[in-house]
């Protein structure tokens, strides 16, 4: 069996879905379901008998320690943090709780475990941590992109919170030789991802008819990756990748903000036209994101020549595959954009 923790929210559902369609081996979640957390993201793979779930906060130590006891896994994926950077400027403690507190909690709590097994389990276990390219800083628009060797630089709560998280977890493999993986991932898009990240932010107020808010110039770039080639890149590290390794994961996708939202009313223009005009009469440019980071790019590199790794979406097809999921399932968007959401639109807008 594997541990996956915050395999209710975006990217954690969509991994969940990956691992019983292609590894076929038990998986549980382990979930606090916080505002972006979800069950309907994993309602049509919830009576799989390889699959279970369990409410709990990451920060309870003693409750990931009885878990792990209980169902003795042989990797655990840890997906769980607070991940929206404009939270993030508003309530940083909670990125604190969760991001620092919770990832030194599950770190702690493996090690107890793992240094208990026999040495042929130690030598198999792994504990990986998903972690952000945000970690790296802002970069200037002809600065190389982010290799593993960048120097850390975060600029919000977030991206410092993961940062430090990151070292968490760089220090319980020099100092206790827990087999540790990390990968820092460039932004992500595609189904069940929560509409306050801009390309759903973006889909659903363009189909509501309401402001497409571009924060600041809009020329802020971003690289982006389909979200299930990120699941590859996370089960293949799993498989192939060197203990105490890092890999960077983007989609040598860079993109301006304004072209992201050009290209979803572009879409949208042809898959849902409005009877008079186009979705882009309906972008506004609005006040910018607090230390804004200009732009980030990863470089692929490593992961490309040590593991195999390529994208198999690229930005456009990805785009409108993810226009379509949104598109065909406006039952879980009208669910998910009730309570919280709409308090944090009123906070941040
Ligand atoms: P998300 O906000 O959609 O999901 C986070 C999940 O973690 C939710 O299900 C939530 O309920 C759970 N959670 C939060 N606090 C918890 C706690 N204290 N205990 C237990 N569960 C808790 O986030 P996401 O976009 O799926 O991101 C997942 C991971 O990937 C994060 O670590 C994030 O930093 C990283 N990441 C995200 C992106 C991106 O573009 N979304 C890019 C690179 C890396
Ligand atoms: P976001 O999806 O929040 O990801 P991150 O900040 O982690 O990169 O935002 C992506 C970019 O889009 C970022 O430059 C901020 C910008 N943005 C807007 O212009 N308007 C919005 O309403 C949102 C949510 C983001």
């Amino acid at each position: 069996m594997i541990f996956v923790t915050g395999g209710a929210g975006f990217i954690g559902s969509n991994f969940i879905h990956q691992w019983l369609k292609f590894e076929k081996e038990d998986i549980l979640n382990i979930d606090k379901l916080s505002y972006s957390g979800n069950l309907e993201n994993l309602k049509n793979i919830e009576k799989n008998p390889l699959y279970k779930f369990v409410q709990q906060d990451i920060v309870d130590q003693n409750k990931i320690f009885d878990l792990l006891l209980e169902y003795k896994p042989r990797a655990f994926i840890h997906f769980a943090a607070e991940s929206h950077v404009d939270r993030s400027i508003h309530s940083p403690l909670e990125f604190v709780k969760t991001n620092l507190l919770g990832t030194f909690s599950v770190l702690e709590a493996t090690r107890l475990y793992w240094s208990n097994l026999t040495e042929k389990e130690k030598e198999v276990f792994r504990f990986f941590h998903i972690s952000t390219d945000e970690v790296y800083g802002s970069l200037d628009d002809n600065d190389p992109a982010f290799d593993e060797e960048k120097k850390y630089e975060p600029n919000s709560p977030y991206s410092a919170t993961k940062a430090g998280s990151d070292h968490l977890v760089r220090a319980y493999f020099h100092t206790y030789g827990l087999p540790v993986l990390t990968t820092n991932c460039s932004n992500n898009y595609g189904s069940f991802q929560f509409p306050e990240k801009l390309i759903p932010h973006m889909i659903c107020n363009a189909l509501e008819g309401k402001n497409l808010p571009i924060y600041g110039d809009g020329k802020n770039i971003r690289d982006w990756l389909y979200v299930e080639d990120h699941c590859e890149a996370i089960r293949l590290v799993l498989s192939k990748g060197k203990v105490g390794e890092v890999y960077n994961v983007g989609g040598n996708n860079e993109l301006k903000n304004i072209d992201v939202v050009e290209t979803i009313c572009s879409i949208l223009d042809e898959l849902k036209p409005k009877a008079v005009g186009s979705y882009k009469d309906q972008i506004v440019f609005v006040k910018d994101r607090l230390g804004h980071d200009r732009r980030y790019a990863v470089s692929t590199k490593k992961i490309e020549s040590m593991l195999g790794f390529m994208p198999k979406e690229s930005f456009k097809t990805g785009f409108r595959k993810t226009i379509e999921w949104y598109l065909n399932n406006p039952e879980w968007v009208a669910n998910v954009q009730s309570g919280d959401y709409k308090k944090w639109i009123k906070i941040n807008y």
